[in-house]
Formats: structure tokens, C-alpha cells, sequence
């Protein structure tokens, strides 16, 4: 690794799959997997292309049983460039002699190259540079360049340049029982010499995909003299460029391609889009360099200086080029969620679940507009998920665990366990706080932007209906005085429902109930905010009454926590499961993240033990800081002392088998101000997590986006510190002997500022270009407001260590 460069060395045949989805190369529109472009789709190799909606339906029969799946489909293979010398078999990776081998990512620009020095059978020794980029300016384009050199041979070469229509989605062991197939062939066409172009069509959702590839030789930079060659087929589509080469003299390939889909803007249909516009595309040079020009602007906003820790510094640049690669500008333009695991896999099928959150709070601070269009995404999911809390009968808006296409649920009802090969019962649906989730993404967006037209139009609509869901799922319990929540489940996935039970569900889930308590203090807040017409017509429309109103300020006083030990209770009941024998599982198992499946396996049902897959009540503390924590409890009635936050945090440590990367994120968060030395260790788990793959082979499947972007915002938010309240910037700077140096941009209700920790001193540089003030930031009780152009310092006090393990 260096400063800006993700490289390895040797061609690995096992790691092939990681490293492709690790360098993969994407522009928020569609994102390709940084597979060899000679290579086609094997055990080793998987090439894969993926865009934002390109979602499609299949029946499994399953058992007997029909199953219906949605997945984000493997659309066509826009790569497909091959060497034959001579007539001969295309070169491979695995029918040559690697003299040399480098695959890099560079993550400044998502640029991948591959740098080869290889023999063949008959002694030819080649060189072979090849580069790609899918485009960060033209949200259609991508470029693929090849160098070769001949060493020590001249001869007839051909390149294969293609679009393969054939692709299946089959990256993920666990799902090739169900259907892969999703692609129906439309028709291949040319367009001109240069131009093929392929039109595919999904098989149930009837998007349309086309892909057009211009490809171009040049000896010593004039262009060669080329026969062209044309094979077509309905699903595959190739042209044959043959041209002599000469020892030691160079010859460049460049395949520009176009994707166009039929839910593209400004278009009367993909095909003639995709050929038009290849045709305009400008050389492979030119291309790049405009965006190479437009990734710099977007580091100028999102980079994050860390000069003291450089393997924490080159894996956060790493992880700001994968969020960015599926959420950037382009992304707004289209109806598009945050899919959990990117768009360079297939790992959840493509769908959008609760991680957003962890998404978002990197965004809202610097590219706003990207978090806007997509909490729309959920927007225009409403009806459906009206439509869902009325069939499950309920009330407001109840979003699903796993959204897709339409918004309505996609989480399967069963999965495999490749432990033991069998299928199990899914319940994770019952995970109802997605919309806590929802609701709460949108109103920490508007605390960082002060949109406050995005809740006038959209966002107080979700929030209303949201907590007008809670309102009906919770009841009212007269023993108690409080309001309960039953048959739902937390965010740790090992516990459906109680040991033995029938149906699946918990009571009383403590983050679910607190969130709840949350929002129903928040939404009336919200009411008050919008201008007072907008607010009538929306309670009208929506029929919200003063008794409903009543009813949330009642819940926000009296939902029911349950407490056992001096510790928040995960669930009601948590306190009676059984311990498990941590000794002995972590010397029987060398990974024991994933407790449910060993469990399972040995016969065992998790549900019975006090094991979590990820932080749960935990969540609480990274959500919000102690003095809201507090205000929400006392409200509530409960006590929260000082120390409520250590000893639950380390209760669920300790009983935390961490099977979700994103628990590392959770606990180094709230782990930050207690135990600086730990968080920081586990903030160093979280950010090798994908390049290192720390679940051993989850990463192949796709990044995950949570993590990645979890580990931007705890820098930001966990270490520097920085949180929004009453429209004030505040910081809270810890772990300073780590951060000494630190420096990032943030924009903040509008204004970009600059923003560094250096020598116990914290620093903030409002820009003049763009202001809106008023802006005011804070350390502690010091508050100060910054005019255009004007910095100011505090002074920090000393702390803890985080050096020290
Ligand atoms: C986690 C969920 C997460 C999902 C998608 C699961 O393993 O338990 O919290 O939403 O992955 O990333």
C-alpha cells in the first residue's frame, strides 16, 4: 500500500474475488468490478457490473415451494478485451508464464491498472499495461486502455473487443440454489466501423440495458491499420481487430464504452443513447483527465488528513473513494437507495436496509444533496409502505427491513447456513426499527443542512407517518402505565424470538422503545417548524389530531425500558437467557463471529443464549450524545447516571460476538470517550475489515457500505467530536495524541469550512465563498460565530491516551 495506492504484487488465484470488488471502479451511476477484462466469469474470476435500480424478480422452486427473489442483476460485461498472438488461444492469466504482475487501485481517481510482463507457450515474451475508469464526469462513460509492447517478437495480434449479454448472478455461494438468470438477449447492432453495441432487457422487471463500446488501435500514437472482424449474436456481441506489432515498439487499445438503461433521463431509448453517445466520447486521455479533474474537486471536499496514522490515513481515502463510487452526484440524479454492500456484488442482493445511517452523517456534512435525493428514495416508497402497515394492521408508514425496487419487503423467509447446509427460517423482517432508522436520518439531515424545504415537501411526511406507525404498534399497558412494543426484533439478529416460542418476536426491544420515545417527542417538533400553512394542510391531509399528538407526547413520557443488573436490558426477558461459554467457543472455532451458524450447526438455537451479533442497546449511545441520552431517559422517568453508559456498553461487550462489521463501527464509537485505547483498536478492525476481510470471504460478495462510511463519521463525529444542536457546530475533540494533525473540510448549513486538531488547539476556517450565516461553533461552552473568511481557535484540554495497547 501507499499514499494513494491499493497494489499487489502477484497474481493470487484465491484472492482474485476480493481484490476485485475491492478495485472496483464506479461513478455513483454504475460500478464495474475490477475483474481482468481477459478473464470470463469461473471460480476464480467474476466479473460483474451493477447500477443503481437494476433490480429484477425471480421464482425459485424451492422444495416444492415457489420463491420469489429480487436481485440486483449482473448486468452485461462492457470489459471483454482479449489477446490473441498469432491465431492463437486468447492469453489468460492461467495459460501464460507471469514474469511480472501489478494490480492497482488508485484511489484518487477509482483508476485500476494491471501490469503485466508474461511469456507464452511458444517463448513470446509481451508487455501489457492496462488502465480503466468508469467516469466521474459523464455518468455514462467508461475507458479501458491497453499498452503492449512486444519484447522480443513482431507478428499479427487480434483483439477480441465484446459486450457480453450471458451474465448470471452467482457470485454468492449461498444463493446459486436460487435462480440466477435475469437477463432476457434484445438485439446486438453496430453502429459505424467502430461501434458495437448490445441491448439486453431484464427478465421480469423489463428494464431495458444497453451498452455500445468504440474500440480503437494506435502503433506509436497514429492510428494502426486494423481489420475488423464482426461476430453477433442476440446476447453477445464482438469485433476482431487484427494489426501487426513490432518488437519493442508500442501499440494502444482503448475501448470506449456508454451504459445506458430505460430508467435514464434524456433518452428515447438505451441502444440508440448508448451508440450516439460513444460515438462523441472524446479519446481515452482526454476522458481520464476530465475525471481525474472531477474526483479532485471531490476530494477537495471529502478527504480526511490523518498525518500521524498512516494505515488509518490511506484506508480512510480508500473508504471515501467506495462511498463515493456508489453515492456521488450522478446518484442523485436517479431514484436510488444506499444498497448495504455497494454496487459491486451481490452479497443481500443489492438491497437497501437500516445502513444508511451509518451512510449518511459523512455525507450530510459534506455532500448534502446526495443524502437529500437519497432519503427521496424512501419517499417515493411511502405508499407502499402505507400500504404495509395497513395490511399488517397498523398505522402511518411501515418501511420494510430489506427494500428493492418498489419498497415492498424483500427479505427472504429463508437462508442458507453454510455451515450445515440447511436452510433456516429468516425472521430478520421483524426488524421494525429500519424506520426509527428513517425517521432519524432525516432529521439529523436537516439539523446539517437546515433544508427546511425538504421537510416542508417531504421529510415531515415521512416523519409523521413514521411515528404514527410506532404510535400503532405500540399498546398501552395499565399495569405498568406504560406503552410496550411486542413482536419485533433489535438490531442484533441472533435473537428472533424467545427460546422455545412459536411466533417469532420479542417484547419490549430497549433500542427500539427509546428510538420510539424519540420520535415521538421529535415529530411534534417538527409540526412547529413547518410554516404554519404547510403545517395545517399536512395535518389535515394526513387526518393527524390533537388526541394523536397527545398520544406521541404521552409515549415520549411513558414507553417501557427494560432495565435488569444496572444494565439496559436488550429485550424484556434478556436477563434470563442462558450465558455461553465464550472460553470454550473461542478455542473450538478460529472465527466465532458468526455464533448463530455455529450454533445452529451443533443443533443449538441462539435465541437461547445472551450472545449478540452486533451492538443493540449499544446503538443508543452512538446515536445520541449523553446529554440527549439523558433528557430522553429523564423524560421517560428512568435514571440515567453517569455511569449507565460504561456498564451497559461493557455488559453487551463482553457478550458481543461482533458478526456485523458494523458493531466494530458502534463500539469504537461509543467507546471513544470511555476507553479511547480500545476504541481505537477497533476502529483499526473496522477499517481493514473490507481490504483485509476480516470475515473471511464476505468482502468478495461486496463492500459494506456502513462500514466504510462508518468509519468517515467516526472520525468526525466520535473523535473529533462534532455534533449539531440548536443550529451550533459543536466539537468535542478526543484521542488527540492519534489525531494531532487531523484536517478535513465539512460544509455546514451551507458554508464549507475547514476544519483541524493540531497541537491541543482546535481550529475552524469558515469560507467567504458561499457563506450563509449565521454560523456559530462550539468547544464545550465556548460558542463563537464566524463571519465569511474569519477562523477561530480553542484550546483543548488534555486527555487520555489512545496509544496504548
Ligand atoms: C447486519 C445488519 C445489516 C445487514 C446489511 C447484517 O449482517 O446484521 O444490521 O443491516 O447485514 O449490511
Amino acid at each position: 500500500m501507499y499514499d494513494f495506492t491499493i497494489a499487489y504484487d502477484r497474481f493470487e488465484p484465491a484472492s482474485e474475488q476480493l481484490r476485485e470488488a475491492l478495485t472496483s471502479t464506479g461513478n455513483g451511476y454504475f460500478s464495474t468490478r475490477g475483474t481482468a477484462e481477459w478473464e470470463d466469469m469461473s471460480d476464480v474470476h467474476y466479473p460483474g457490473t451493477y447500477a443503481h435500480g437494476g433490480f429484477n424478480r425471480e421464482t425459485t422452486i424451492f422444495g416444492g415451494i415457489p420463491i420469489w427473489n429480487e436481485d440486483l442483476v449482473n448486468l452485461p460485461n462492457w470489459l471483454v478485451l482479449k489477446l490473441r498472438i498469432e491465431g492463437e488461444e486468447a492469453i489468460r492469466l492461467d495459460n501464460v508464464e507471469l514474469l511480472d504482475y501489478r494490480h492497482t487501485y488508485d484511489i484518487r481517481s477509482a483508476l485500476v491498472q494491471r501490469e503485466l510482463r508474461f511469456r507464452d507457450h511458444a517463448g513470446r515474451v509481451t508487455r501489457l499495461r492496462s488502465r480503466r475508469f468508469v467516469s466521474m464526469v459523464h455518468s455514462h462513460q467508461a475507458g479501458l486502455e491497453w499498452t503492449l509492447i512486444p519484447e522480443n517478437w513482431s507478428g499479427r495480434a487480434e483483439v477480441v473487443s465484446a459486450l457480453d449479454g450471458r451474465m448470471t448472478n452467482r457470485i454468492v455461494a449461498r444463493y446459486r440454489g436460487l435462480e440466477g438468470r435475469h437477463l432476457d438477449p434484445v438485439s446486438p447492432r453496430t453502429f459505424g466501423d467502430e461501434v458495437i453495441a448490445l441491448k439486453v432487457q431484464t427478465r421480469q422487471s423489463d428494464i431495458y440495458i444497453a451498452d455500445a463500446a468504440r474500440t480503437r488501435v494506435f502503433h506509436d500514437g497514429e492510428p494502426a491499420d486494423v481489420d475488423r472482424d464482426l461476430y453477433q449474436k442476440e446476447d453477445y456481441i464482438q469485433q476482431v481487430l487484427a494489426f501487426d506489432v513490432e518488437q519493442g515498439h508500442q501499440t494502444r487499445v482503448e475501448k470506449m464504452v456508454s451504459l445506458f438503461t430505460s430508467h435514464d433521463n434524456a433518452i428515447t431509448e438505451p441502444l440508440t443513447a448508448a451508440g450516439r453517445h460513444v460515438q462523441r466520447y472524446p479519446d481515452f486521455a482526454t476522458a481520464l483527465a476530465a475525471h481525474e479533474s472531477a474526483w479532485a474537486e471531490l476530494w477537495d471536499v471529502c478527504d480526511v488528513q490523518l498525518p500521524r496514522e498512516p494505515r488509518a490515513q490511506l484506508l480512510l481515502r480508500f473508504h471515501v473513494a467506495h462511498v463515493l463510487q456508489v453515492c456521488s452526484r450522478h446518484t442523485a440524479r436517479h431514484d436510488a437507495g444506499v444498497p448495504a454492500r455497494g454496487l459491486n456484488g451481490e452479497a443481500y442482493r443489492g438491497h437497501v436496509f437500516w445502513d444508511e445511517l451509518y451512510v449518511y452523517p459523512f455525507l450530510n456534512l459534506r455532500l448534502p444533496e446526495i443524502t437529500r435525493a437519497l432519503l427521496l428514495y424512501r419517499y417515493r416508497r411511502l405508499t407502499e409502505a402505507r400500504a404495509a402497515a395497513c395490511e399488517a394492521g397498523y398505522r402511518g408508514a411501515m418501511f420494510p427491513w430489506q427494500s428493492g425496487s418498489d419498497g415492498t419487503e424483500e427479505t427472504q423467509t429463508i437462508h442458507l447456513n453454510p455451515l450445515s447446509g440447511r436452510w433456516e427460517p429468516d425472521e430478520s423482517r421483524n426488524q421494525r426499527h429500519v424506520n426509527a432508522a428513517i425517521f432519524y436520518n432525516v432529521w439529523r439531515y436537516y439539523q446539517a443542512t437546515d433544508d427546511l424545504e425538504f421537510l416542508r415537501d417531504y421529510g415531515a411526511e415521512l416523519m409523521l407517518e413514521i411515528a404514527r406507525f410506532w404510535a400503532s404498534i405500540a399498546h398501552y399497558n395499565p399495569d405498568r402505565q406504560r406503552y410496550e412494543i411486542h413482536g419485533v426484533m433489535g438490531p442484533d439478529e441472533f435473537h428472533e424470538r424467545y427460546p422455545g416460542a412459536r411466533q417469532p418476536g420479542l417484547r419490549n426491544n430497549a433500542y427500539t422503545n427509546t428510538m420510539v420515545a424519540w420520535i415521538a417527542a421529535t415529530a411534534p417538533q417538527v409540526l412547529d417548524l413547518l410554516p404554519p400553512s404547510r403545517c395545517a394542510a399536512l395535518r389535515a391531509r394526513l387526518d393527524v389530531t390533537d388526541e394523536e399528538l397527545h398520544t406521541w407526547d404521552d409515549m415520549s413520557r411513558r414507553m417501557y425500558i427494560p432495565f435488569h443488573d444496572g444494565v439496559i436490558s436488550q429485550f424484556e426477558g434478556y436477563a434470563d437467557l442462558e450465558e455461553l461459554d465464550w472460553d470454550h467457543y473461542r478455542a473450538a472455532y478460529p472465527n466465532i463471529q458468526r455464533m448463530d451458524r455455529i450454533l445452529r450447526a451443533e443443533g443449538k438455537d441462539p435465541n437461547r443464549y445472551k450472545v449478540s451479533k452486533q451492538a443493540d442497546a449499544v446503538m443508543l449511545f452512538f446515536l445520541f450524545g449523553h446529554d440527549e441520552l439523558r433528557s430522553i431517559f429523564e423524560r421517560l422517568g428512568y435514571r440515567y447516571d453517569s455511569d449507565l453508559a460504561r456498564r451497559t456498553i461493557d455488559y453487551y461487550d463482553r457478550r458481543t460476538s461482533h458478526g456485523s462489521t458494523l458493531s466494530f463501527v458502534t463500539y469504537a464509537g461509543v467507546l471513544a470517550g470511555l476507553d479511547p485505547a480500545s476504541s481505537w483498536d477497533r476502529f483499526m478492525v473496522a477499517l481493514n475489515s473490507d481490504i483485509c476481510d476480516v470475515q473471511g470471504g464476505t468482502t468478495k460478495e461486496g463492500i459494506h457500505m456502513g462500514v466504510m462510511s462508518g468509519t468517515l463519521d467516526l472520525l468526525q463525529r466520535s473523535y473529533v467530536g462534532t455534533s449539531v444542536a440548536d443550529g451550533v457546530l459543536r466539537f468535542e475533540p478526543r484521542l488527540l495524541d492519534r489525531l494531532d494533525g487531523v484536517a478535513f473540510t465539512m460544509r455546514f448549513r451551507g458554508t464549507s469550512l475547514r476544519v483541524g486538531v493540531k497541537d491541543d488547539e482546535l481550529t475552524v476556517l469558515a469560507e467567504a465563498e458561499g457563506f450563509r450565516g449565521p454560523l456559530r461553533v462550539g468547544v464545550g461552552d465556548e460558542v463563537r460565530e464566524l463571519g465569511p473568511g474569519s477562523d477561530c481557535r480553542f484550546a483543548l484540554a488534555a486527555q487520555p491516551s489512545a496509544v496504548g495497547r
